[in-house]
């Protein structure tokens, strides 16, 4: 049968409309990050990408950008703010050059002991309370993804407290963080995550803190010949999303998000000290980084130097936050 060029010109516009109106349905929510793959924040941001994916049924594609592949550390902030990316999982020190310096209190030394003291604060109302600071910088808190405890390393031995001194160590945007390093006699440099492994091989830093799996999956094992457990702070992550994206979606899809970022939380949270087990045994393994447990007299003498880091930043952060924490957790700076 032949039909009537009118006709076929009629079909291929209804065609392409109602494909346009299914790409028009469709909502793309870029998220950016900085880590590998194989990291916990890299394995929840896949894991949420899909959940969303099926909750929605399609109306939501969340495409994961790892790696600083789209942006660094400054840069994604910005980003999120002038909405070309929506959704983020920056590490809880790299609130502060946005003046939300509330944030910093993550960052003191030896604050928290175990996940369970901070999860009493993710999951509490401290949490809660810090999100609120993020609402009039465009930004809006949805969850709290851990990593763990940070480790450091050089390419001298770290033993004594001595053993810092005159080191230029890489550091994230946070001023805690760097009073934490000048507290031990180092120089801090604040370099974007994506640029710290060439920043060691370099020798433009001496040294760097992470936690085992980001250490592991940069290769810093590669450049740093010594490490050393001393777990004297945390490296966690606030997922944030633009705000203005995520009020002006329709309410059952936000809904279906929340959930499926309920979902990616639990599952950050389930696997993350594994991942850390697992890299630290592959830095083990690789025969390149030595590994060294600080003993109970360096640990206290570690913590002696880094205490006071809490007093010296109290008026950065808020002594009212820092008093919340102390108390949540049963933190007590004057039994140290
Ligand atoms: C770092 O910059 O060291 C970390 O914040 C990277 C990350 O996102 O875990």
């Amino acid at each position: 049968m032949k039909l009537p060029v009118k006709h076929i010109l009629a079909c291929a516009a209804l065609a392409f409309g109602a494909t346009m109106a299914a790409h028009a349905q469709q909502i793309v929510i870029k998220f950016s990050h900085v880590v590998a793959h194989d990291t916990p924040k890299g394995k929840a941001s896949e894991f949420f990408a899909k959940k969303a994916e099926e909750l929605t049924k399609g109306k939501v594609k969340v495409e994961v950008y790892a790696n600083s592949a789209l942006y660094k550390d400054k840069e994604e902030m910005e980003a999120l703010q002038l909405g070309s990316v929506q959704m983020l999982a920056p590490s809880l020190a790299k609130f502060g050059p946005l003046g939300a310096k509330e944030f910093e209190v993550f960052d003191l030394p030896y604050i928290f002991d175990n996940r369970d003291e901070l999860h009493k604060i993710t999951t509490g109302p401290v949490g809660a309370k810090l999100f609120t600071k993020l609402e009039s910088r465009g930004i809006k808190g949805l969850a709290y993804w851990d990593n763990g405890f940070k480790v450091f390393s050089a390419n001298k031995p770290l033993h004594a407290v001595a053993d810092y001194k005159g080191l230029k160590y890489r550091i994230q945007s946070s001023k805690v963080i760097e009073e934490e390093i000048r507290a031990l006699g180092g120089i801090p440099q604040v370099i974007a995550f994506g640029e710290t492994y060439q920043a060691l091989q370099t020798g433009v830093v001496d040294g760097t803190e992470n936690p085992p799996s980001n250490f592991y999956t940069q290769k810093m094992h590669e450049v740093q010949k010594y490490l050393s457990l001393t777990n004297h702070g945390y490296l966690g992550y606030a997922v944030v999303v633009n705000k203005k994206f995520w009020d002006g979606l329709p309410a059952d899809v936000r809904g279906q998000l929340e959930d499926a970022m309920r979902q990616a939380t639990a599952y950050a949270n389930q696997i993350a000290q594994d991942e850390n087990d697992r890299a630290l045994e592959e830095v083990r393994k690789s025969g390149k980084t030595e590994i060294y447990t600080p003993t109970p007299e360096e640990r206290a003498a570690l913590k002696k130097a880094l205490i006071p880091v809490h007093q010296k930043m109290a008026s950065r952060i808020g002594k009212d936050i820092i008093q919340e924490v102390y108390k949540a957790t049963g933190f007590d700076p004057a039994k140290l």
